[in-house]
């Protein structure tokens, strides 16, 4: 621990885009006093990007070598944000150092590399957390709260439709996303790993898949997938997941069909909201601030625990995912519980993206065993 108290020191790898963006949500976090940590250190090798975020969170220590930071003994937890080939060494290397790790998601190029990195932090006994941030989305949470407390009946058909703009430049500027030996593929494991996980998430494991992956762009990427899994409770879900040259936000939409009702859920863009309609009732439309309520009742608070300042750090846009996330990973870490989600849950995922693509290669569909 970094200081006298129980306070977490945290060290980050890869101060790109979505280190940027922990960063401003562990920053808000403990500004608010939700969380009782520092930022110790940070590290890339790219010296611009490395002295701009040292500067702008006054962060004490920076790295240029990761090893520097994995064995720098006031850094308790690691964040690993560096492109996706980056992350199996990084995580070994902090679970080694006996390190708390945090790594964004996906984790690896494959479900068995994957399975490696759980297996060396199990060894090592350390905690695991991963960035599949939609767990913490407040209209995602709206929606498992209503399964949870209405009666829609069996599931029968869900439906992801996720689309991207190709994330090479734009505003991502992140030219690896277009190198498979980087990032490990396109569309499918970069962006709708999200998604699979929550299928998972919300409707259980998987029997088998079926995908077809294309290649438009004549990248070594896929940018469009279409997934079907059919779930072990009976349901089929699908995934359309595509990355393509409009200038527009990402957008996810999402419907989920049940015997009694109907979920559809706007995601990303800036009309956000939850629609649901139960069989004999009029349709609900849920805006931003009452799925707020969920993503607080998840977190173990009530509007009146939090300041406007703790609140707001839970919920500012942009940041408020992954602050969400950062807040249920750094609690469970004190607490001594598991944080979720897990590199297990990650590897859950993984095992469909494998067999998705395994599918499309094979133009047939692919048992999950
Ligand atoms: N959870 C999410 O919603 C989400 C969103 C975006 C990105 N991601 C994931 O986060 C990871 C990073 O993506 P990004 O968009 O931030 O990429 P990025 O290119 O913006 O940033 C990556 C940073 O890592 C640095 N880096 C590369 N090699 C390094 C090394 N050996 N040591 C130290 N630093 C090194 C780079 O210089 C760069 O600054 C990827 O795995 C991506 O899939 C997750």
């Amino acid at each position: 621990m970094s200081g006298p108290s129980d306070r977490v020191g945290v060290g980050l790898i890869g101060t790109g885009n979505i280190g940027k963006t922990h960063l401003t949500g562990l920053a808000s976090l403990i500004s608010a006093g939700l969380v009782d940590a520092r930022i110790e250190a940070v590290c890339d090798t790219d010296t611009d990007a490395l002295r701009s975020a040292a500067e702008l969170f006054e962060v004490p220590k920076s790295y240029v070598d990761y090893h520097e930071l994995v064995s720098d003994e006031d850094v308790d937890v690691v964040y690993v944000c560096t492109p996706t080939n980056k992350h199996r060494d990084m995580v070994k290397a902090a679970a080694r150092a006996g390190k708390a790790v945090f790594c964004e998601k996906p984790l690896a190029h494959s479900c068995p590399q994957a399975r490696d990195m759980l297996a060396v932090t199990q060894d090592a006994g350390v905690a695991t957390g991963v960035g599949l941030v939609l767990r913490y989305d407040q209209f995602l949470l709206y929606a498992k709260d209503l399964l949870a407390e209405k009666d829609f009946g069996k599931p029968m058909l869900a439906h992801i439709r996720d689309d991207q703009r190709f994330p090479v430049d734009y505003i991502y500027y992140s030219r690896w996303r277009g190198d498979r030996a980087i990032a490990g593929g396109g569309t499918l494991i970069e962006h709708s790993i999200h998604d699979i996980d929550i299928l998972l998430w919300l409707f259980g494991a998987v029997d088998n898949v079926f995908a077809r992956v294309g290649f438009y762009a004549g990248r070594e990427v896929e940018d469009m997938a279409s997934v079907s899994l059919k779930h072990k409770n009976g349901m089929v879900s699908t995934i359309d997941s595509v990355w393509h040259w409009v200038e527009r936000p990402n957008e996810r939409f999402v419907e989920f069909f049940f015997e009694k009702g109907f979920i559809a859920i706007r995601l990303e863009s800036g009309h956000r909201y939850l629609e649901y309609h139960l069989q004999g009732e009029v349709p609900v439309k849920v805006d931003e601030e009452r799925a707020n309520g969920a993503l607080m009742r998840h977190l173990g608070f009530s509007r009146n625990d939090l300041s406007v300042e703790g609140f707001d750090a839970l919920t500012a846009v942009g940041s408020e995912r992954y602050a969400a996330l950062s807040y249920a990973f750094l609690t469970a870490l004190r607490r001594g519980v598991d944080p979720s989600p897990s590199f297990a849950d990650a590897i859950a995922a993984h095992r469909v993206v494998d067999a998705a693509y395994e599918s499309a290669n094979l133009n047939r569909p692919v048992d999950i065993l």
